[in-house]
């Protein structure tokens, strides 16, 4: 080799080691975040589908396990959803997020109605929306008593 020759390309050695080190990373760290990124738009898009919601009925348990005047909060697909057995004895059932901005809601015996801690807000127990500012009625859900178990379903 004379002094006029140049040597090209990657010497290989420790500067070449950090390089490919920081490449790795970098590149780990890129694909990390189109990761998150996209991940929760494709979620979005195609949400988890859980049959139980759109198509059965839910069985809740016996109802003598009910106490009059009293509310229970269950998953109904990938809701939540509070069944409400009255003072009276009657059953009513709604999807049990908010019409605010979706809060949990839950039944308060103490009032004898369905209440929303976030702001508040108020629904009697046909789910009509009666204080505070959740704008619309709770979606109600159906509920019948089969063999003396309670399902609850979406209305027909
Ligand atoms: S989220 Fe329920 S009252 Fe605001």
């Amino acid at each position: 080799m004379s002094n006029g020759d140049r040597i090209t390309g990657d010497v290989p050695g420790p500067r070449a080691d950090r390089r490919g080190f920081l490449g790795a990373v970098l590149g780990t760290g890129m694909f990390g975040l189109v990761v998150s990124v996209l991940y929760p738009m494709w979620r979005f898009v195609f949400p988890p589908r859980d049959v139980r919601a759109a198509e059965e009925a839910v069985g809740i348990g016996p109802a003598d396990d009910f106490p009059f005047n009293s509310g229970k909060l269950i998953q109904f697909g990938n809701e939540p959803a509070l069944v409400v057995r009255t003072a009276e004895g009657e059953f009513r059932a709604f999807l049990g997020t908010c019409t605010h901005l979706a809060c949990t809601v839950e039944y308060r015996p103490d009032l004898g109605l369905i209440w929303c801690a976030c702001h508040d807000g108020q629904f009697d127990l046909t789910g009509k929306n009666i204080q505070g500012p959740p704008p619309r009625p709770l979606p109600p859900l159906e509920v019948q008593l089969r063999d003396g178990e309670i399902l609850v379903s979406r209305p027909k």
